[in-house]
């Protein structure tokens, strides 16, 4: 009898072409990930999925961001079966990418802080980096100064009022001046801070900011990570067919009054159709 061997490899069917790629924020955040996503794949159909009831993560603790996160994209998995889901949002990758890449049998991109694409960059060797007060404290961000930029200078600051001046902007509003320029302010405050040129934006909320941000970082370069992560999801995801075929939604955990300012800014991202968990 001959030996029939089975190989798991490549068990598992390609993806509908409809299947979506969730991109998970606590808010607007993520957004910024999902533009430089439709740059590189325009014809991804996506989930995009803000845990407005949650927010802001990076006031919470660590577990219950762990639980709140894996809880929802549980839940989201098995509602959209998605072909693969993208935590575009610092905080939740910093403290449970590795928790939900064991519970869920999909591929999992997260979002980390830009440390080695900025310490690649700086001339100075003194790179600030702003992110919610949650993300900054990580051990993860421990690894990745000591594996990337061991010898540059790091200033870290937590700047949990970004989070809601970006929110409020992308809503139509202007952000809040006083919080940006008390941000800049206690970052031009850490010792060393004149030498800054690179600046990390380790929110995915803060790029929607960078034009206020350059007002008081003049000679600064901000980098993030959005255009690595679609490249990455693009890599992932090279060879399989997608269609969009209807509008793509925006899913939140909450519906609430607030919820109909952001339509703009959903529709001009091709986000269509608004749904609640
Ligand atoms: N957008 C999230 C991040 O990248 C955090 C915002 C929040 O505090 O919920 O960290």
């Amino acid at each position: 009898m001959p030996h029939v061997r089975f190989s798991m490899a490549n068990s598992s069917p390609p993806p509908a072409a409809d299947a979506p790629i969730l991109v998970f924020d606590s808010g607007v955040g993520g957004l910024t990930v999902l533009d430089a996503l439709r740059r590189e794949l325009p014809d991804a159909p996506v989930i995009y999925a803000a845990d407005n009831a949650g927010l802001p993560y990076g006031e919470k603790s660590e577990a219950e961001i762990a639980a709140r996160v894996a809880g929802l994209l549980g839940r989201m998995a098995e509602r959209f079966r998605p072909r693969l889901a993208c935590i575009a949002c610092n905080t939740a990758s910093t403290i449970a990418l590795g928790m939900v890449r064991d519970v869920l049998n999909i591929p999992i991109v997260g979002t980390v802080p830009a440390i080695k694409p900025a310490a690649e960059i700086t001339r100075t060797g003194t790179i600030g980096l702003i992110g919610t007060g949650a993300t900054i404290r990580q051990a993860y961000v421990d690894r990745l100064e000591a594996e990337f930029a061991a010898d540059k200078h790091l200033l870290r600051l937590a700047a949990p009022g970004l989070v809601a001046a970006a929110e409020a902007k992308l809503r139509g509003g202007t952000p809040d001046a006083g919080v940006i320029a008390d941000t800049a302010a206690a970052m031009k405050a850490m010792a060393g801070a004149e030498n800054i040129d690179t600046l990390v934006l380790a929110c995915t909320h803060f790029p929607l900011l960078s034009e206020e941000l350059a007002e008081h970082f003049p000679g600064a370069r901000q980098i993030d990570g959005a255009a690595g992560i679609a490249r990455r999801i693009a890599f992932l995801t090279q060879g399989q067919a997608m269609i969009r075929s209807a509008g793509d939604i925006a899913l939140f955990t909450r519906a609430d009054d607030k919820l109909a300012s952001l339509r703009p800014a959903l529709e001009a991202r091709g986000l269509s159709r608004m749904e609640i968990l």
